[in-house]
């Protein structure tokens, strides 16, 4: 355990570390612990975790179960090449198939997200033989070159690059913000599924390895596709011979009161790629997950892809005690039953709030999503806005204790499922105190 103090702590940090997505002149917050859904900075001050991080600590801090296993586990064998078959890589590829759909055989394991789309596309295009990826605008993948690629949301400008080529992007089923008034989910997701065809016809559909869709778009503001979406996404899929990939990362592990996003709409997509809540962040790990079609073509040729770290032993040993302690704590019954009540805190913040022109939720995944003017939804602050507006909002809140993040004009709103209703109240609390200055003083 490291023994620098704040003092140190922050010292270091500003010399030495380079922080993601922001210049080298950031006064992070020095955090110093934490235990349940709560973290402490070095002064003692109490923060609510109300993004579990990002959105990964979906178990809370200080699990006692994961903690054991990976004690256990750097004792008995902390790493071993993916080469060799071990216990934890075994049993945790075994758990994951057997909560999968049951189309899902096999479990390829990286290190985080970003790699696991990077070897779903890598998959994808050597399966079908086809070169055009398909993703969404209002998406996030990860960072790589390919998954970078992938992503939809302006942090993909900085990576696009003449060499990752084939990547096709289509408009997201983000009804709130259609120019059109749909009826009916069954409405808003024909349009959308339409667009989705006419887009394939113009990119020739033969040409096309796979569609990926956030299950539920996560980082870009919870876009809740209508009902009807992912399965008419199938049935285009289906079609065209098109691989379907849902990207879990974010969506996955409990988060909306299912094991997995699409669960909430019963499809079967041909590849998961999945990371965060597997390991609720105790150690890094991520993966993907592929059919038995997938899986028997690479009984016979190479998957040319390959981590030092795939399927490492304290990852695989956290994630073994982690997927166990979701359905030994009930942690999906809670999140239905909590994220209810913040189902209808949201509601009731939209009602009294000018500032609120949308809440989206469902379990403990939620956004809201800020305007100037509820009847025009002009959004608080314009796409790829660099006003600092949102991120002040974000500070207020931090100030009071409400730690959470956001992007474009949303602020998400994703505790770790342990909460209980009595905490998720008080932290509300906060929440609603600051969109009273929000009203008073941003629009
Ligand atoms: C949906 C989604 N996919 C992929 C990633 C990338 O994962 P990682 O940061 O572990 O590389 C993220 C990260 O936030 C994500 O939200």
């Amino acid at each position: 355990m490291s023994k620098l103090n704040r003092e140190q702590t922050i010292t270091y940090d500003k010399q030495y570390n380079q922080h993601p997505w922001l210049t080298g002149n950031v006064d992070p917050i020095p955090i110093e612990k934490a235990n349940g859904i709560y973290f402490y900075d070095f002064n003692g001050k109490k923060y609510f975790d109300m993004s579990s991080q990002l959105s990964c600590v979906n178990i809370g801090y200080g699990n006692e179960d994961v903690i054991k296993a990976v004690q256990e586990q750097v004792e008995i064998l902390p790493y071993i090449a993916p080469a060799y078959a071990s216990a934890p890589r075994s049993e945790l590829a075994k758990l994951l198939v057997d909560l999968a759909p049951d189309n899902i055989a096999k479990v390829f394991f990286t290190c985080g997200g970003s790699d696991a789309n990077e070897a779903a596309i890598q998959m994808a295009r050597t399966f079908t033989g086809r070169s055009k990826i398909f993703s969404r605008y209002r998406s996030y993948h990860g960072s790589t070159l390919g998954s970078g690629n992938l992503s939809g949301d302006p942090r993909r400008f900085a990576l696009e690059n003449p060499s990752a080529t084939g990547f096709v992007k289509f408009k997201d089923p983000y009804v709130y913000r259609s120019c059109l008034s749909f009826e009916t989910d069954q409405e808003a997701a024909k349009y959308y599924l339409q667009k989705i065809e006419e887009q394939l016809a113009y990119e020739g559909p033969e040409n096309v390895a796979a569609i990926f869709v956030e299950s539920i778009t996560g980082a870009n503001g919870v876009i809740i596709p209508p009902d009807g979406y992912l399965q008419g996404l199938r049935k285009i899929c289906d079609k065209y011979q098109i691989l379907m990939v849902c990207d879990e990362v974010m969506a996955g592990f409990g988060r909306t009161g299912k094991m997995f996003a699409f669960e909430n709409w019963d499809v079967k997509p041909d590849i998961i790629t999945f990371a965060k809540g597997v390991t609720s962040g105790y150690v890094a790990l991520g993966g993907i997950m592929v059919s038995k079609e997938i899986a028997d073509y690479y009984k016979e040729h190479v998957f040319q892809y390959g981590l030092t770290y795939s399927g490492h032993s304290l990852a695989c040993a956290a994630g073994v005690a982690c997927v166990q302690y979701y359905k030994k704590a009930h942690l999906l019954e809670n999140t239905k039953k909590v994220g209810k009540v913040l189902g209808e805190i949201l509601e009731e913040l939209k009602v009294k709030h000018a500032c609120v022109g949308d809440v989206r939720y469902i379990g403990l995944f939620a956004a809201v999503e800020f305007v100037k003017d509820k009847k025009t939804k002009e959004p608080l602050v314009p796409y790829a806005d660099h006003s600092g507006i949102m991120g002040k909002i974000i500070g207020l809140l931090k100030e009071r204790g409400f730690a959470t993040f956001g992007r474009e004009n949303n602020i998400n709103i994703a505790p770790p499922l342990i909460i209980t209703e009595k905490e998720l109240r008080e932290a509300m609390k906060i929440f609603d105190e600051v969109l009273e200055i929000v009203d008073k003083e941003f629009l």
